[in-house]
């Protein structure tokens, strides 16, 4: 018989840039004010990469001190997967430039979903153990999003910063880690958060320079409102998935696009505020980074231990998002939190009434056809 087998976070370290830039700094560049800034996002200073700074070398930066807390050197890794949007070259992937400067001697993967790349990355690392191909992967997320960024665009220049975040995550017999997951993607809303040039539909030329069109483009409204439609709601489905409540959950780790979208996602759920871990004063949107550099800060500040239950969602250009429900650590899931808790009780139950209905109608099709079919002849 072969063992269940679980995927669990072992590793997490980060790397965020020397370069800070505050909301005073901004608004000397364009027509903006540290009072606009923070009341309407929260945000009050982001890193932005120095001259020694690449997307390889901070995902490096990175990754050394995930390694380094799992207890593991660069040669144990079976897998690499880096996630990002702003990669060192077009061509060749970032991920096999980090798994030559780690010194690794495994297949290296980049992934492209916007803000919600890392947790995109997490589930599929996790699918790869699970399933008994492989053991130890490193999950990295990373974004120099500043080189996108068009600094007379007081729109988005004010909201991103880089930075780096890196997780190992490994097989274990003891249940645990990744407990659900679910992905998303609305290619409708591509427009609403995007880069107009530069790419294979319109190459880079003198005319996309000179009209900033390599630069990122945002319907901020747009994707506000996208945000907080989801963040609640997909939260909300992970949590039942994973057979608990709300309550059930020690600490909430947001996409940290806006502090605005964090509090309406904390009064939809009913839960207090003080359960959502945010960073963003500190370093803006970083993207990709986003998810797991909180995730590292709470270890750091002691607000995550082993075994605790983490709850996080992302969201970004695509328009994409990825939910997760995740023990960390190596710890075991508590028996309170398994099989006979009441949010599981509630998902066996909501999914019994929703089998209930389909088979209702499904054995009620034949009749409405019938009837259908004889007003049609009336
Ligand atoms: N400073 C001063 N005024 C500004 C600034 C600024 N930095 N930016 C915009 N304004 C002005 C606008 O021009 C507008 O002025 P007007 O009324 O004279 O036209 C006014 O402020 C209001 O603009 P809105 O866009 O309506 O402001 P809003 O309250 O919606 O906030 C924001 C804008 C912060 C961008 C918000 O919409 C937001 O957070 N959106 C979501 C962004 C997000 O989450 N992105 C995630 C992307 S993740 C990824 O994958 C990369």
């Amino acid at each position: 018989m072969i063992n269940q087998r679980y995927a669990k976070i072992t590793g997490w370290g980060k790397y965020v840039p020397a370069r800070v830039l505050t909301n005073d700094d901004l608004a000397k560049m364009v027509d903006t004010s540290d009072e606009w800034i923070t009341t309407r996002t929260g945000i009050k200073e982001r890193r932005i990469r120095t001259e020694n700074d690449t997307t390889s070398s901070m995902a490096v930066a990175a990754s050394r001190e995930a390694l380094k807390v799992a207890g593991l050197s660069p040669k144990d890794l079976d897998l690499i997967i880096v996630a990002t949007s702003s990669p060192d070259y077009l061509l060749p992937s970032v991920a096999s430039q980090v798994q030559d400067m780690l010194g690794a001697q495994c297949g290296a993967f980049t992934l492209v979903a916007g803000c919600s790349g890392w947790v995109y990355a997490l589930t599929a690392a996790s699918q790869y153990i699970v399933s008994g191909a492989y053991n130890r992967i490193l999950v990295v997320g990373v974004e120099i999003i500043s080189f996108a960024l068009d600094f007379t665009d007081r729109t988005t220049c004010v909201l991103f910063g880089d930075a780096a975040a890196a997780t190992v995550v490994e097989a274990s017999d003891e249940p645990g880690g990744l407990l659900s997951f679910e992905l998303g993607s609305d290619g409708s809303g591509a427009m609403f958060l995007y880069v107009p040039d530069g790419g294979s539909t319109s190459p880079m030329s003198q005319r996309t320079i000179d009209e900033r069109r390599h630069y990122l483009r945002m319907d901020g409204p747009e994707v506000f409102k996208f945000a907080v439609r989801t963040l609640a709601s997909s939260l909300k489905r992970v949590i039942y998935q994973a057979g608990l409540t709300p309550d059930d959950i020690d600490l909430f780790i947001p996409h940290q696009a806006n502090a605005r979208i964090i509090e309406a996602a904390a009064r939809q759920m009913r839960v207090p505020l003080d359960k959502f871990y945010i960073n963003l004063d500190r370093y803006g949107n970083t993207s990709a980074a986003s998810v797991p550099l909180a995730m590292v800060e709470a270890f750091e500040e002691g607000r995550l231990k082993d075994g605790d239950l983490v709850a996080m969602c992302a969201f970004g250009a695509g328009l994409t998002w990825a939910s997760a429900v995740v023990q960390v650590g190596a710890g075991e899931i508590s028996a309170a939190h398994s099989l006979f808790s009441v949010g599981r009780a509630r998902f066996l139950a909501r999914r019994a009434s929703d089998a209930v209905l389909d088979t209702a109608q499904s054995a009620l099709l034949p009749l409405y056809t019938f009837l259908y079919q004889r007003r049609r002849k009336k």
